[in-house]
């Protein structure tokens, strides 16, 4: 089992491929590791017609395994059709690093997640999904409670999730403090590229960022 980084892992590092913002992307995904409280934001831009991820960019705010399978995350799915991507298993960001400590897997589960996730909104804008509240759900999994670095539905903070039409209203039921402002725009964030308009409440009274 390797210890330290591999030399691809230093070079993916060093000189990560696919990194910054992407401008026109398809769908976004924005989730943070349990494990650590890092986390990515991958971008897709997805053909339409073909379904292939023609582009697939990402930023980090994380370690050096996070920045790498981030970047090898993008250089496996770009070409690939969105079925094929979805297959995609965390293990094969690690081959595909030639490996890394075991104590920085979830560095490739993080990739991982954020993959799932910006297909689950593709889903949604195919029309494969449907709105509702288990969606939501999926999505704010993927935001941290910086109290408890615990997912904002298992840290139990999103006490209603409300879907009008195009309006998704998410309550939050927690006092307000120097974490709220990145709570809530990271809620508003998750939801980027989708056709829906979102509105948080602190405490049942609306949050204007
Ligand atoms: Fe957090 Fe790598 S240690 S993503």
């Amino acid at each position: 089992m390797r210890v330290g980084y591999s030399p691809k892992v230093m070079e993916m590092f060093m000189h990560p491929k696919n990194v910054g913002k992407m401008e026109d992307a398809t769908v976004t995904a924005l989730t943070g590791s349990v494990a650590c409280g890092d986390m990515i934001k991958l971008y897709l831009k997805i053909d339409p017609e073909s379904e292939v991820i023609v582009k697939a960019m990402f930023e980090s705010y994380g370690c050096a395994a996070n920045i790498a399978t981030s970047s090898m995350l993008t250089e496996l799915i770009t070409g690939k059709k969105v079925e094929e991507a979805r297959k995609l298993a965390f293990h094969e960001i690690v081959d595909g690093l030639g490996g890394l400590p075991k104590i920085k897997f979830h560095c490739a589960v993080l990739a991982i997640a954020a993959l799932k996730i910006a297909l689950e909104k593709w889903d949604l804008l195919s029309g494969r999904k449907k709105l509702n509240e288990k969606f939501v759900n999926g999505l704010l999994r993927g935001i941290l409670d910086p109290h408890t670095d615990r997912d904002l539905i298992t840290a139990g903070i999103v006490s209603r999730i409300e879907i009008v039409d195009d309006v998704v209203n998410v309550h939050l039921d927690v006092d307000e403090d120097d974490y709220t402002e990145e709570i809530v725009s990271n809620v508003v964030e998750v939801f980027e590229t989708l056709p829906l308009k979102v509105v948080v409440f602190l405490r049942g009274e609306r949050y204007a960022l």
